[in-house]
């Protein structure tokens, strides 16, 4: 049976060369059996233009360098088979991150400065014990372990609507972040420790809930549950419910919210 030849029309620019224009130019390419695009992309760097810019690591959907916008969604090159794509298919670099050069962006910028600004570290006053691991239960270790298999590689920022319009919003994976520490029994933070974090139009108050960045996480991460959960504990917070679960300032049944 013949090959199917493919075209990949990828975006090309490289920021600090004054002369360079942003534009797309094809490559075309005979597909092989489980051709990933992140094979493609490196066969296309190794036989026809050695000047090509992505990112990769891993090739295993562990490191996250690898995401770009593919046919306008963002995906992960690694885990993207080529068999899955049309005849024609555009390649371009994740939007909201800064671009290094064609579809190489740097997120690592923006996931360090979202890890300080949302303080993502356990915060306890307990004295650390290196011969003696903290207890939880397993349905504790089971929530922040799925939490915590975010591999910051930015498709549910670049999916998202908001962080398109408002460079200052924290994104689903900073909120995704306060969610797994808010579940972590170690860390001492308060709800309103963390609500202060989130109560902003930069934070939860300032997604839409169309859930864009639910659909594009390539880890399947709950991103739709983490958010409505968030939403519902700050504003159960914000209106005085406490970590006890207790209704301190005695509204929630003004608004008809049930305490937690
Ligand atoms: S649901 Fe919220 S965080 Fe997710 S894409 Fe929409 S606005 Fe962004
Ligand atoms: S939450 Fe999912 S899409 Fe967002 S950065 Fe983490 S792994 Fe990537
Ligand atoms: S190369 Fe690491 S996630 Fe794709």
């Amino acid at each position: 049976m013949a090959k199917r030849v493919v075209t990949f029309e990828i975006f090309r620019h490289n920021p600090l060369d004054p002369d360079s224009r942003p534009r797309l130019q094809p490559f075309i390419l005979e597909e092989t059996p489980r051709m990933t695009l992140f094979t493609a992309l490196t066969k296309i760097r190794e036989d026809l233009d050695p000047s090509l810019k992505f990112d990769f690591v891993c090739r295993a959907a562990v490191c996250g360098s690898c995401a770009m916008l593919v046919n306008g969604k963002p995906r992960l090159a690694c885990r993207t088979r080529v068999e899955e794509l049309p005849d024609r298919t555009t390649l371009f670099p994740l939007p909201f991150f800064k671009l290094v050069g064609d579809l190489s962006v740097d997120t690592g910028t923006w996931f360090r400065a979202m890890g300080a600004r949302v303080r993502s570290w356990v915060h306890t006053m307990e004295q650390f014990n290196p011969t003696l691991e903290e207890r939880m239960s397993n349905e504790e270790a089971t929530a922040v372990y799925d939490l915590d298999r975010c591999i910051e590689c930015g498709c549910c920022v670049a999916a998202c609507a908001t962080a398109q319009m408002r460079p200052d919003f924290m994104g689903p994976a900073g909120l995704l972040r306060v969610a797994r520490f808010v579940a972590d029994p170690r860390d001492q933070r308060t709800s309103i420790d963390a609500f202060d974090v989130v109560k902003t139009d930069e934070g939860i108050f300032g997604c839409v809930g169309f859930l864009a960045c639910h659909d594009s996480c390539p880890k399947n991460l709950s991103l739709a549950t983490q958010l409505a959960y968030l939403r519902r504990k700050f504003m159960l917070t914000g209106i005085g419910i406490g970590k006890d679960g207790k209704n301190h300032h005695n509204v929630s049944q003004t608004v008809g919210l049930p305490a937690r």
